[in-house]
């Protein structure tokens, strides 16, 4: 295997790590294009990332200790998923408070610092807005449950029950209970997509609306650049609260399926998108969405139809794809030949790690190699979850008594919950690795003995190094952030191949799905290279004489990246 580093990579490596600092952060790049296009951006779980203080639990100043790491890797912004006050029934996404940071992570002084020595690294930092719900601790909800005629009542959705213990209607929690729940106070159901510590707002209401504005509002002042929005597709329900059909089967809860028709994706959820829109272009942010879509048009709806809606909505369905040259290549060619900016995940904190989705206990590093070679070369922006870079896996609870999520709980064993993508991230090899002093909140996986921070720094053929050599190239190579998508060579099996092709050059990027050999052939000449000359760039057990273009060899799950010349 053999990973090949350029010397003029080297020298722009040397020069990330080392220009720029402290200076001010364009909203465009010398070619017009807007920053959040061209940026790496990489989900930190605070929870997890790295603890200051020795509780066991990551925090700001925990974070703040790592942005040179991230800015060596090739970070250019960060979205922290909730730091905001909350009970932490799920972790953050019940919010208590949304303009103050939760004690756990840290104060406010901390997070100034956060987004100040972000900035001197050139790193631009996201929060996470949990627009669809608070928590039931929130002064609004409690407010709302207090009397029938309180002052924030019509912020959340209330019913009567349909009958005597029956709640209003048949829709079901998408965290396996009934949405709705009865409060003997004011002997109403409120209703809760998620948890019931998690009521839905009203977003019909206009105060609803203003106060949720008005929190943007707040954190853009002070110096973020954006949000990634939860859960936006929940935002609205059907008023008239009519049952939603039934399905075949059942759900890992051992519910009836069910197609939820009339609370989900209603088209409403728009008009609030656009508003939302409207206030980051006041301050020149991002909105990345969490945007759960099966299909690539209703994918392209999330960008609004003038692009007034997300930048970024994330291309989820990538997460669902089995390992599969033919399907990824259907579906990048989908996803790139739709409206708008592609913005490309292989996990989350809510998905199991693609380490453990794709890896078949022989090839896993290199499987992961594979898709960083997919993922951070496409036209779009990529999305890297915290500790992807390093091959990290899942490591879920083995007994119902671990499992901390609630989901884990409530539906063990068929539903583990999403403990196991949430593991601490591997610094080194030591106790905990690295990551506390005190007991971690989640156990450390054992692959933290090989797979971690430290130890892959030193070896120039870890998942580390190959991570920080694509985002490395990506920056130094305009085609690989401008060019247009080419797919070549589609009628393959076993290989994706294509070119990113851009007036300042030509990158050929050669992916081999298969666990065995290959070599494909090329002619590029429809594509304007009737005489094709390659230079290899980067390779992971791939092989190809620098000169002219004819194959190149492929070890199982190879990569190969080069600059195509005439
Ligand atoms: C999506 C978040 O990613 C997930 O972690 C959370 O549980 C739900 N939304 C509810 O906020």
């Amino acid at each position: 295997m053999k990973i090949r580093l350029h010397l003029r990579m080297l020298a722009i490596a040397f020069a990330l790590a080392f220009a720029g600092l402290a200076s001010a952060q364009p909203l465009k790049d010398a070619s017009g294009h807007a920053w959040w296009q061209h940026a790496v951006f990489y989900e930190v779980y605070p929870r997890s990332f790295a603890d200051s203080n020795g509780d066991g639990l990551g925090d700001l100043n925990g974070i703040t200790s790592k942005l040179d790491y991230l800015r060596k890797l090739g970070v250019e912004a960060i979205w922290i998923t909730p730091c905001f006050p909350s009970p932490q029934v799920d972790f953050g996404y019940d919010v208590s408070d949304y303009v103050n940071i939760d004690p756990i992570y840290g104060t406010l002084a901390d997070f100034d610092h956060l987004v100040s020595e972000a900035k001197k690294r050139d790193i631009r930092v996201i929060l996470d807005f949990v627009v669809n719900h608070t928590s039931d601790q929130h002064p609004w909800f409690i407010d709302s449950k207090s009397s029938r005629t309180s002052a924030h009542r019509d912020w959340y959705i209330w019913r009567d029950g349909k009958g005597l213990g029956q709640p209003p209607n048949n829709w079901l929690s998408t965290f396996g209970l009934s949405a709705w729940k009865y409060d003997p106070t004011t002997q109403q159901y409120y209703y809760h997509y998620f948890y019931p510590e998690q009521p839905d707002l009203n977003w019909r209401n206009p105060a609803v609306k203003k106060a949720m504005f008005d929190v943007t509002r707040f954190w853009y002042k002070r110096g973020v650049a954006g949000f990634r929005l939860d859960a936006v597709d929940s935002l609205f329900e059907d008023p008239n609260l009519t049952d939603n059909p039934f399905l075949p089967g059942t759900d890992k809860f051992g519910r009836p399926n069910m197609q939820e028709k009339y609370n989900k994706k209603l088209p409403e959820l728009h008009f609030a998108l656009q508003r939302l829109r409207k206030v980051a272009d006041e301050y020149g942010a991002v909105l990345i969405g969490e945007t759960w879509t099966s299909q690539v048009r209703e994918l392209e709806e999330y960008y609004g139809e003038n692009g007034n809606e997300l930048q970024l909505p994330m291309d989820l369905m990538l997460t669902n794809l089995p390992l599969s040259a033919q399907a990824f290549r259907e579906h990048i060619n989908a996803v790139d030949a739709a409206r708008g900016w592609p913005t490309y995940v292989i996990t989350n904190h809510d998905i199991r790690r693609s380490y453990s989705r794709y890896g078949d206990g022989i090839h896993d590093d290199d499987i992961a190699k594979l898709m960083a070679g997919l993922y951070l070369t496409l036209r779009g922006t990529p999305v890297i979850y915290y500790g992807e870079e390093i091959g990290m896996e899942n490591n879920d609870p083995t007994s119902k008594e671990d499992v901390k999520d609630p989901i884990g709980i409530l539906g063990w064993p068929r539903e583990k919950g999403r403990d196991g993508e949430r593991t601490p991230m591997q610094w080194n090899d030591g106790p905990n690795a690295g990551f506390t002093t005190g007991k971690p909140w989640l156990p450390i996986p054992p692959s933290a003995k090989t797979h971690n921070v430290g130890t892959e720094s030193n070896d120039p053929h870890s998942v580390l190094s190959f991570y920080t050599q694509v985002l490395h190239l990506r920056k130094m190579e305009p085609a690989l952030l401008e060019g247009v998508y080419v797919p070549v060579n589609q009628s393959d099996q076993n290989v994706i191949s294509y070119l990113r092709k851009s007036s300042a050059g030509t990158i050929l990027v050669v992916l081999n799905f298969s666990a065995t050999e290959q070599n494909p052939t090329f002619d590029l000449t429809q594509q304007g290279f009737a005489s094709a000359k390659v230079t290899g760039l980067l390779e992971n057990a791939a092989a190809v004489p620098d000169g002219a273009l004819k194959s190149i060899k492929l070890q199982p799950y190879g990569v190969f990246i080069g600059s195509i010349t005439n």
